[in-house]
C-alpha cells in the first residue's frame, strides 16, 4: 500500500489524475474502473483539462464503473450513468459504447449481476480502479457485513449511506434503498487500485481501513491485501494517522 500526501483536495485530484493520465499513456486501450460521489469530481476535471489541451487520448479507453441505484435510468439526474456523462464521459473522447455501467432499471437481479461479472470478464478484467470510501468504510457500496461478497451484486444500502448520499437528491426519501455494486472479488481483481480521500469528516475511517485489522465489517480494509494500491489523501483526511 502505498499513501501519497496532498495539502488539499485540489491537489489531491491533480495527483491522482496524474497517476490515472500515466495509465492511459502507457496503455492506450486501459480499461478503467469508474467511481462516482463528490471524491473524484476533481479529478475527472483535471482529466478533461489535460484531454483539452491534447495530452490525453480516450480515444480507445474501456470503463467500467463501479455502481448504479436500483431504478435509476439514463433520464435520473441522480442517477450514475447521468453523473458519469455530465462530469466526464460528455467532454472526452472515450467512444459510449465502450463505457459500462450496472442497469439500474433491470429489474432481474440475477441476471444484471451476471451479465456485469461477465462483462468485465470479456473485457480482460480492470486495468486501474478509481474507487472513493463511504463514511463506513464502504468501497462502491461494498457496505459493512459479516462476510465479503465477491461478485456483482445487488444491496440494501445502510443507513448511513443513505444518510451520506442524500445531499444528492431533493430529500432523504428519494434515496433509493438499493444499488448494484461491483463486488469485493472484480475489484480485489483490478491490476491496480487508487483511491482518492478528503476531508477531516474521512480522517477517522482512513485509520481504521488502513490501519487496522482487514475485516468485512470496514470493506475497504481488504485493500491492504491488494498488490498495487494507492491511496492519494489530503491532510484532512490523514490527520488521524
Ligand atoms: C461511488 C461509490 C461510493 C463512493 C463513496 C464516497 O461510485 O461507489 O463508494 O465512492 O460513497 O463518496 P464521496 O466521494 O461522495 O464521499
Amino acid at each position: 500500500m502505498k499513501i501519497i500526501f496532498a495539502k488539499d483536495y485540489r491537489q489531491m485530484s491533480r495527483k491522482a489524475a496524474n497517476i490515472i493520465s500515466a495509465q492511459v499513456i502507457l496503455k492506450p486501450d486501459s480499461v478503467l474502473g469508474l467511481a462516482t460521489g463528490s471524491s473524484p469530481i476533481g479529478t475527472y476535471q483535471q482529466l478533461i483539462e489535460w484531454y483539452r489541451k491534447g495530452d490525453l487520448d480516450f480515444a480507445q479507453c474501456r470503463s467500467v464503473n463501479l455502481d448504479e441505484y436500483v431504478g435509476l435510468g439514463a433520464s435520473s439526474d441522480q442517477s450514475y450513468v447521468y453523473f458519469m456523462r455530465s462530469n466526464f464521459f460528455d467532454h472526452i473522447n472515450i467512444n459510449p459504447a465502450n463505457t459500462h455501467i450496472p442497469c439500474g432499471v433491470n429489474p432481474n437481479e440475477k441476471e444484471e449481476c451476471a451479465r456485469y461479472d461477465a462483462l468485465i470478464r470479456s473485457l480482460g478484467g480492470i486495468d486501474l480502479q478509481l474507487l472513493g470510501l463511504g463514511p463506513n468504510g464502504h468501497i462502491g457500496f461494498n457496505e459493512p457485513d459479516d462476510f465479503f461478497t465477491k461478485g456483482t451484486h445487488r444491496v440494501h444500502l445502510t443507513e448511513a449511506t443513505i444518510q451520506a448520499n442524500k445531499r444528492f437528491f431533493e430529500c432523504e426519501e428519494d434515496v433509493p434503498a438499493y444499488a448494484y455494486t461491483m463486488g469485493i472479488c472484480d475489484i480485489m481483481q483490478a491490476e491496480r487500485v487508487l483511491m482518492v480521500v478528503s476531508g477531516a469528516g474521512k480522517a477517522g475511517i482512513v485509520k481504521e481501513a488502513f490501519f487496522g485489522p482487514v475485516t468485512p465489517r470496514v470493506p475497504a480494509s481488504i485493500l491492504q491485501l491488494h498488490k498495487d494500491f494507492t491511496l492519494v489523501a489530503d491532510e484532512a483526511a490523514l490527520s488521524a494517522l
